[in-house]
């Protein structure tokens, strides 16, 4: 299998990465991440969610941050809607793509969004008929795909399961998702060989958070696969405050440097994302866990 010569990064830092911050982050900086992430090349950018802020207090701003953002052309935004209050709640602020997520595991499915994963179909094909009737986009997160905070090692049968309910209900796409970092290549790639049995390779992105530091040897292996749509955070920010331990997703800004030496394009400009991410860690008071961007910045000091 070739190697694609284009991939396509879906920023999910001002969510996944933001979603798991204790402290308050206001909406004007939530919205100017958005914009740097827009001027750095990114034409995917996950925003937010509408969610339950008794849930997630963090992304209780939703509305405030769709209607701060400067949209570009050609930039896709998405949001997370997890229910019919979720999606109209959404609707106004213009999404070009919503999210429903849902879990190859139980056990996580109850702890994220209260219900089984069946009960969670039921919710979500409502959802996706009325935004594909309204135009707009959807794609479906598929949580522990290799391995769950609660069940342990999780079967390629239950992402096959999942990827096909999805289908079932008119989702277009699907992320395999390993929410808690612990696949390695071989692992990750019958998940996403679990998924091809529903969707083709195109339809397919890896969503792969670095905890154990497997994420950019398991992005190769799907990129050996010809997955060509992948998400990240830049600075590396994230987790999922249901799974419990997990840390930050692939840092955009490693992505990028791999995806680049490898002759691979993104259309992003690297050190445009570098100064998005410092001024991300900048607001957080921490620094970056990037190595790429921390190689760049000591670079640019000497
Ligand atoms: P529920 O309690 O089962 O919902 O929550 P309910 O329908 O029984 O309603 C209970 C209350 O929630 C009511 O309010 C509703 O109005 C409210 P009350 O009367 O008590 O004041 N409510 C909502 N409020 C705002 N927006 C909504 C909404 N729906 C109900 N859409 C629910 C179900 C899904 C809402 C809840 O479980 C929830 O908010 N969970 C949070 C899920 C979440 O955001 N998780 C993190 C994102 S997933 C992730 O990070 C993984 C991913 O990155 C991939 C990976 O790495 O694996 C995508
Ligand atoms: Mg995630």
């Amino acid at each position: 299998m070739p190697l694609p010569t284009h991939v396509r990064i879906i920023d999910v830092g001002p969510r996944d990465g933001l979603q798991n911050e204790k402290q308050a982050v206001p909406a004007a900086v939530k919205i100017e991440l958005v914009q740097r992430l827009q001027d750095a090349g990114l034409r995917e950018i996950e925003v937010t969610s509408y969610v339950s802020p008794k849930w997630v207090p963090q992304m209780a701003d939703n509305h405030q941050v769709m209607a701060g953002l400067t949209r570009q052309p050609g930039v896709r935004l998405s949001v997370l809607t997890p229910n019919l209050q979720g999606w109209e709640a959404a609707r106004p602020d213009r999404p070009d793509e919503i999210v429903v997520f849902g879990a190859a595991s139980e056990a996580f499915s109850q702890k994220n969004i209260n219900c089984s994963i069946a009960e969670s179909i039921e919710r979500f094909a409502p959802v996706v008929q009325a935004a594909r009737a309204a135009g707009i986009a959807v794609r479906g997160a598929m949580s522990c795909t290799v391995g769950c905070p609660y069940e342990g090692a999780i079967a390629p049968e239950r992402v096959a399961y999942l990827a096909g309910l999805m289908k079932g209900i008119g989702v277009q796409r699907v992320d395999v998702a390993d929410t808690i970092g612990v696949g390695t290549p071989l692992a990750v790639q019958r998940a996403i060989e679990a998924a091809q049995q529903h969707y083709a390779i195109e339809h397919i992105s890896g969503h792969f958070h670095d905890t154990y530091g497997q994420a950019l040897a398991n992005t190769l292996a799907a990129l050996q696969m010809g997955v060509s749509n992948f998400q990240s955070s830049v600075a590396g920010l994230g987790g999922c405050p249901y799974a419990k331990g997990a840390t930050g997703n692939v840092a955009s800004e490693d992505l990028v440097f791999m995806l680049h030496g490898m002759g691979i394009d993104t259309g992003i400009d690297l050190d445009r994302l570098v100064d998005a991410g410092v001024f991300i860690s900048d607001f957080l008071g921490r620094p970056t866990p990037s190595r790429v961007a921390r190689a760049l910045l000591n670079r640019r000091q000497g």
